[in-house]
Order: structure tokens, then C-alpha cells, then sequence
């Protein structure tokens, strides 16, 4: 027992001393970069929201500036959010590579698109490349409608039966429903509360991922165990389909789809089965839960401005004409009635610069560099904070003001501050805008997001009078999304 003891202590000690010494030399190398000071063994984590970090950041770029140290326990994390700087990172693709938040790895979610870089993500992006084209994406169309408008049945029920939906939750469901029709080439109807462990599984990622970012990554919890298996369902799921439908496609090979499965089974150099379940995941994970969020904030943030909403109604009814009625939800009809939603456009897009979901970038270095001036080691992380560049007064008057009428193309309206004087009104949006990130690992899926936020809002909002009945606040896991959001609906009248 008493050896058991000695050598658990020794181990610890072992451990807090090569803590220590990487804390005094990383200490070294970021001498001259500006930050609140650390402390050993905890950085500043104290000084961080485990609820939401993104705004950690904003705080103290106030403080220090567009590059700042922070401390995740003993390993500095530069945090840029000047728009020239991510710039100069995200291009320089020799040295800064992908890599996910680093203290969650392969055994969370697997190598999974977004969580890789070098040659095989390359292989694997230019592969998916072509499903993602817009003809291919325009054809999730019916499905998108489909869901859009059986989310707002059961809406009406909900409330019909007295209770409150929790929107964001429930997005969840429809945005899993349409990324699977894309991916696998069916719904499991997750909407309506089947293949509920999907849901549990992303939940349970979620947790995971903020215990790890705040460096518990060894705490016994339940929740642990509900991550485990609420994991282990959902590979075991997702190696069923993969098997079941290359089974299919041997014996009827004719029936292959535009699914992504499809064309991974059938692609020339076709990867393994393990390969192909880390694209689902990868593809699953970042296709719904980054939808769902902003629709959520979007019905949110619509349903406290009075003039906004009375906007945005007057544009669905004169591109969605018809009075509604619970046998009759009304929603697009085609894609050509898509292009005329600006202002629902606008909504969106000021939707995703107040609260992108995913508001920052991590990237480790490959090799010694150097960055605005100040040598760097290999293995040095910046941290590219787009929601800090979102949020600036430096580059937005009223950042925190919601207001959609920035995006509306006339300059008079295109209310940007000093950013149009620093980089030319033309290129700003790309300069201080960039929630589907900008470079090599831009969203895949941007496309894909747009068509679902624009079908699923224009349905609601054409369909329903929704009341929302609590203050939000939001909460940082696998992204940014809002803590809850419970709403009440009626039948436009
Ligand atoms: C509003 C919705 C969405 C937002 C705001 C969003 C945002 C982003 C951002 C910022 C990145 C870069 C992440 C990084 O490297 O740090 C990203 C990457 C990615 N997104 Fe999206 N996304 C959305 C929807 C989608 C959809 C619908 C899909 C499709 C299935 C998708 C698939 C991906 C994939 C696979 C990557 C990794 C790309 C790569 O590394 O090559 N996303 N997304």
C-alpha cells in the first residue's frame, strides 16, 4: 500500500516538475508579447469563462491588444485578432497546420476532417470537394422544405399542448436530419425524437469537450460515461450503415446515389471503413450542430427587435404568398424564391457575425517561425479569435447592436467603421467578416448552411408568431451556442 502511495507521490512530482520546467521555458520565449501574467501550474485559467471564452478574448484584446498571451495551464496560446495577421497564419500553409482544440484529440471525436491537415486532409477534402457543388447541394432542397416544414408542426402541437419548446435542442434534431439525407441518403426522422442517442452522443462531445479545454480530461463523471457510450452506439451505427449499403451497392451496383457515402464507396481509390466513419462523423458533427446554433440565435435575436421581425415578415409574405394554417404550412417553393430574401439574408448574416459558432481557430506551428516580429518555437498555438474580429469596435460601430441592416448592399446602409477606411470597402467583409473562416479549411459546407437557415427561418417566420420567453446567455462547447432558448408559437393570423 504504503509503496503503491510513494510512488503515486513520485509520479506527481515527476509530472509537476517537467510542468514547471516547460512553464519557465515557453515563459522565456514569450517574454515580449503581451498578456495577463500567468501563474504556474494554472496559467490563467482562473481567469477564463468555462461558459464562454470567446469573450475572454474580446476583454482583453481591449486590454493588450490584437496579439496577446494567454496561459491554458503551462502552454501560452497567442491570441490574434488582427485581420492581417490571421491572414499571414492561415496562408501560410508550411507552417501553421490544423490541428483541434489540443487538448482534445482522436479520442473524442476521431481524425475527422476538421481535426487534420498536411497531405491526407488534402486527399480528403479534394475528394469531398465535388459533393459539395452547388448543384448537388440545391438537390437537399425538398428534404430542407420537408423538414422545414414538419418542424413547424411540431412546433404548433408543442404549444398547442401548453409547452415551451427548447429551440436549439430541437434544431439540433432538424439539422441532423437534413445532414444525413446529404450524407447516407435517408432521414432517421431525429426530429421527431428517434436514434435519440445521436443527440445524447453530440451533447455528451460537447461536455467533453469543455471539461478537456479547462483541462479535465482524467475527472471521473457521469458524464464520462454517458460519452462513452452514447460514442460507442454512434460508430457502431454509423459501421452499420457504411456496411449495410456497400452490401447494397455490390448487389444492385446501378442504384448508386448522389449520397456522400455513395460516392466514397465508389471512388476509385476507396478508403477503409474506418476512414469512411470518421468522414460521416466529421461531416455530421461540423454539417448540423453549427446550423442548428444559429438558427436558434437567429429566432432569438429576432424574436427581442420588434422592427426587425416586422421586416422580415413583410419580405416572407410578398416572397411566400398565402395565409397559413395548420393543414396548410406554407414555405418555399423554389430555389428562384430563395434569391429574393435579402433582408432574411441580412438577418443571417449579422446573425453569424454576432454569434459564430465557431468564433476561433486554433493552429499549431510545424516549425521554428516567426510572427509579427517575435521568433517562435515549433509547436507554438495561435489562436485565430474571428469572433473577437466580429464583435470590434475597431471595425464595427456598434458591435454589439444587432442589426441586419449593416449587410443590405448600399453603402449608406453598409454600416462598417474604420474598417472600410483600412481596407477599401470592397474587401472588408472578407478582411473583418470571416465566420465560415477564410483559406484552405474555409467551411466546406457554407453553401449547404445558407440553403437550411434560409428555408428552415422563412418557414417559421412566415407560419408563426413565436414568443421567446427567457434571457439567453451562451455556452461554449464543441461551438458557441445559445444555453437555451424556450419559445412558445401561434398560427399567424
Ligand atoms: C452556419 C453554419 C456553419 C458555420 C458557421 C460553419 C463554420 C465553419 C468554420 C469557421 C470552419 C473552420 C473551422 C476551423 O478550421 O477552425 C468550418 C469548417 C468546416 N465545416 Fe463548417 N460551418 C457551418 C456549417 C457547415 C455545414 C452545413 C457543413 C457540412 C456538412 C460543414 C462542414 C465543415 C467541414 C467539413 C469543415 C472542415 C473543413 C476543413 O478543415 O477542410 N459546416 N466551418
Amino acid at each position: 500500500m504504503w509503496n503503491v502511495a510513494t510512488s503515486g507521490v513520485a509520479i506527481a512530482s515527476a509530472w509537476a516538475i517537467h510542468q514547471f520546467f516547460k512553464f519557465v521555458s515557453w515563459k522565456s520565449v514569450m517574454r515580449k508579447i503581451p498578456g495577463p501574467p500567468p501563474f504556474f501550474p494554472i496559467g490563467n485559467i482562473h481567469q477564463m469563462d468555462p461558459e464562454n471564452s470567446f469573450d475572454d478574448y474580446v476583454k482583453l484584446s481591449f486590454v493588450y491588444g490584437e496579439m496577446f498571451v494567454f496561459w491554458f495551464f503551462s502552454r501560452p496560446i497567442i491570441v490574434i485578432s488582427d485581420p492581417a495577421l490571421i491572414r499571414e497564419v492561415i496562408q501560410n500553409k508550411d507552417v501553421w497546420h490544423r490541428k483541434f482544440f489540443f487538448e482534445v484529440d482522436d479520442e473524442v471525436i476521431g481524425k475527422v476532417l476538421f481535426a487534420i491537415d498536411g497531405p491526407s486532409w488534402k486527399e480528403r477534402r479534394t475528394r469531398l470537394n465535388s459533393s459539395f457543388r452547388s448543384q448537388n447541394v440545391n438537390s437537399l432542397f425538398p428534404t430542407i422544405r420537408e423538414r422545414a416544414v414538419k418542424a413547424t408542426s411540431i412546433l404548433i402541437e408543442n404549444s398547442k399542448k401548453g409547452k415551451q419548446t427548447e429551440i436549439d435542442n430541437f434544431m439540433v434534431g432538424a439539422t441532423m436530419d437534413i445532414i444525413f439525407q446529404f450524407l447516407v441518403g435517408k432521414t432517421f426522422d431525429i426530429i421527431s425524437g428517434k436514434k435519440d442517442f445521436l443527440k445524447d452522443y453530440m451533447n455528451a462531445v460537447s461536455i467533453e469537450v469543455m471539461l478537456r479545454n479547462v483541462g479535465l480530461k482524467y475527472l471521473p463523471i457521469p458524464s464520462r460515461i454517458k460519452f462513452f457510450t452514447s460514442s460507442m452506439k454512434t460508430h457502431s451505427f454509423l459501421k452499420k450503415v457504411i456496411r449495410d449499403r456497400a452490401k447494397e451497392l455490390q448487389d444492385e451496383p446501378t442504384s448508386v446515389s448522389d449520397s456522400i457515402l455513395d460516392m466514397l464507396l465508389t471512388h476509385p481509390s476507396r478508403l477503409s471503413d474506418q476512414e469512411i466513419a470518421d468522414d460521416l462523423l466529421g461531416l455530421m458533427i461540423a454539417g448540423h450542430d453549427t446550423t442548428s446554433h444559429t438558427m436558434a440565435w437567429a429566432v432569438y435575436e429576432v424574436g427581442r427587435k420588434k422592427d426587425v421581425l416586422a421586416k422580415l415578415k413583410e419580405e416572407v409574405d410578398a416572397v411566400i404568398p398565402g395565409i397559413p394554417s395548420v393543414d396548410n404550412i406554407l414555405s418555399i417553393d423554389s430555389l428562384d424564391q430563395i434569391n429574393k430574401l435579402t433582408y432574411l439574408t441580412a438577418v443571417i448574416k449579422e446573425t453569424l457575425r454576432i454569434w459564430p459558432p465557431a468564433g476561433s481557430s486554433p493552429l499549431t506551428a510545424t516549425q521554428d517561425t516567426t510572427l509579427a516580429g517575435h521568433s517562435l518555437p515549433k509547436d507554438t498555438v495561435v489562436m485565430c479569435a474571428t469572433y473577437t474580429i466580429q464583435r470590434s469596435p475597431m471595425h464595427w460601430k456598434n458591435p454589439l447592436t444587432f442589426n441586419p441592416d449593416r449587410f443590405l448592399e448600399t453603402s449608406s446602409n453598409y454600416q462598417l467603421a474604420d474598417a472600410v477606411s483600412n481596407f477599401g470597402e470592397q474587401s472588408v467583409k472578407e478582411q473583418v467578416y470571416m465566420p465560415f473562416l477564410i483559406g484552405r479549411h474555409a467551411c466546406i459546407g457554407q453553401h449547404l448552411a445558407m440553403l437550411e437557415l434560409k428555408v428552415m427561418l422563412a418557414t417559421l417566420f412566415k407560419n408563426l408568431d413565436i414568443t421567446v420567453h427567457n434571457e439567453v446567455k451562451p455556452l461554449l462547447g464543441i461551438t458557441l451556442k445559445p444555453k437555451e432558448v424556450l419559445v412558445s408559437v401561434k398560427l399567424r393570423e
